[in-house]
């Protein structure tokens, strides 16, 4: 990465990290090492997620040709893939767990309190199968309208690329599994769920 920062400062290019470099070299606003790790994590948060959700979209959607169908649909009554996607974002979260560790006392949750340093595992996958928020929650509705699930986080620190993944899906994988292509792989629909099984087991 230093590297490649060495690169674009000699050679500019359009680009982020020419952006991130003009912004550190214009003042006293990010270091070089910040400028590595802000790069860092937008390739791995940005990269892993997406490529997995395009395989969900896919997957799902090849294995439910009743659903692909309502979004080629009649004219004028068709599901946009936006709306699609985020049905299964919701259904078949990619990020299924994250962890947050509890910063000061007196932190009560759901009638359980928490004390400084607890670990708390946030099953982003079983809120967004919550049958009190979202009715029937195991059934794929790409029709369902909910954008409200917290496929992307629900809070202060929400997805920043939320908006490009949701292009990404709709514009890629939604048009190539409504191409007509069925798959029946003999597997589960959706991923099992190995990271709150994992989480479980070792809490
Ligand atoms: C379908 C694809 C994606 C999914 C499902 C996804 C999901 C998420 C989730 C669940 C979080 C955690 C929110 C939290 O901590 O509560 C997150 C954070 C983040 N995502 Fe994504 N993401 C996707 C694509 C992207 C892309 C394309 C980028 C960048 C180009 C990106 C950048 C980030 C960053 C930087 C964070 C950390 C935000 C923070 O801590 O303030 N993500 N994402």
């Amino acid at each position: 990465m230093r590297e490649l920062i060495g690169i674009r400062r000699a050679r500019p290019a359009a680009d982020l990290i020419t952006d991130l470099i003009e912004v550190a070299d214009a003042g006293d606003r990010l270091n070089e090492d910040e400028i590595v790790c802000t790069v860092i994590v937008l390739l791995n948060a940005g990269h892993e997620a997406t490529v997995n959700t395009l395989g969900i979209v896919m997957r799902a959607l090849l294995t439910h040709p009743d659903q692909w169908l309502s979004i080629v649909g009649d004219e004028g009554d068709e599901v946009e893939p936006a709306t699609a996607v985020d049905e299964m974002l919701r259904w078949d979260p990619r990020l299924q767990m994250f962890e947050r560790w509890v910063l000061e006392d007196g932190v009560t949750i759901g009638g359980r309190e928490f004390g400084v340093g607890d670990r708390i595992g946030m099953l982003f996958g079983a809120a967004n199968g919550d049958p009190a928020r979202f009715p029937d929650p195991d059934r794929l509705d790409v029709s369902r309208g909910e954008s409200t699930h917290i496929g992307f986080g629900g809070g202060v620190p929400f997805c920043i690329g939320a908006p490009l993944a949701r292009l990404e899906a709709g514009r890629s994988a939604v048009p190539v599994a409504c191409r007509g292509a069925r798959a029946d792989t003999g597997r589960p629909a959706r991923v099992p769920a190995v990271f709150r099984d994992r989480w479980a087991a070792s809490a």
